[in-house]
């Protein structure tokens, strides 16, 4: 299941964010790249020390948090500190699947299972050609180039790319989620009951149904989440 979160960030914010980027000092991808991603991967991003991180994350980090479609889709149990990754002309990340399992490896709690990959954009998709992500679904391959502060979410289990960005450059963040609901079928029936719920719960309050509705999505987080 794709997921498109719009408007993570609004207009104000974004102009912070490539305020902060203007002139943020990038460093090769493949330095972030574990062994077989090294191979395709030709991207920069903010090395993992940089002082503008904490200001970016504060900013993109905290309104992806708290917004609803993602907690209701991702039901989140960790989130990865992202990475700001830019495409420069030229760069492309070819086909890979990310590693599943991430976070320092000497340090346990620092560890997660990435269930999902998020990306979001941070410039606008006429600023640059090209730089298409591409994931493979059961669907057929699905080409995603969204609005700046848009995002997509989607399983971590994908084998997935991004096109070359031939001119311009393409600005996004990139992060994981360990969800609470580790199978990919659980977490999308959940995520279609939580959306029948909301507007139950909204509309129909006081109803039988709308109770029942709840108890039986309540209880299936319950017994299916993981922690
Ligand atoms: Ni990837």
């Amino acid at each position: 299941m794709l997921i498109h979160l719009k408007n993570v960030l609004g207009p104000q914010e974004l102009s912070k964010v490539q305020e902060l980027l203007v002139d943020a000092n990038y460093v090769d991808g493949k330095l972030s790249a574990g062994l077989v991603a090294s191979q395709v991967k030709n991207n920069q991003e903010l090395a993992s020390g940089d002082p503008k991180i904490d200001a970016l994350n504060n900013i993109v980090m905290g309104n992806l948090v708290r917004h609803k479609v993602y907690k209701r889709a991702a039901l989140p149990l960790k989130i990865a500190s992202p990475f700001y990754v830019c495409y420069q002309q030229g760069m492309h990340y070819g086909e890979h699947i990310d590693d599943p399992v991430m976070g320092a490896s000497d340090l346990a709690d620092q560890r997660y299972r990435s269930d999902l990959a998020l990306t979001i954009f941070l410039n606008q998709p006429d600023e640059y050609q090209g730089g298409e992500l591409s994931i493979q679904t059961d669907y057929g391959l699905q080409l995603i180039k969204y609005a700046a502060g848009d995002a997509v979410m989607y399983p971590a289990t994908t084998r997935h790319q991004v096109a070359e960005v031939t001119s311009g450059k393409r600005l996004v963040a990139v992060t994981w989620v360990q969800s609470l609901i580790k199978d990919t079928e659980q977490r999308a029936l959940l995520y279609q009951l939580s959306c029948a719920r909301e507007k139950l719960l909204r509309k129909q309050a006081g109803e039988e149904h709308t109770k029942q509705v709840d108890l039986v999505y309540v209880n299936l987080v319950r017994k299916w989440s993981e922690l």
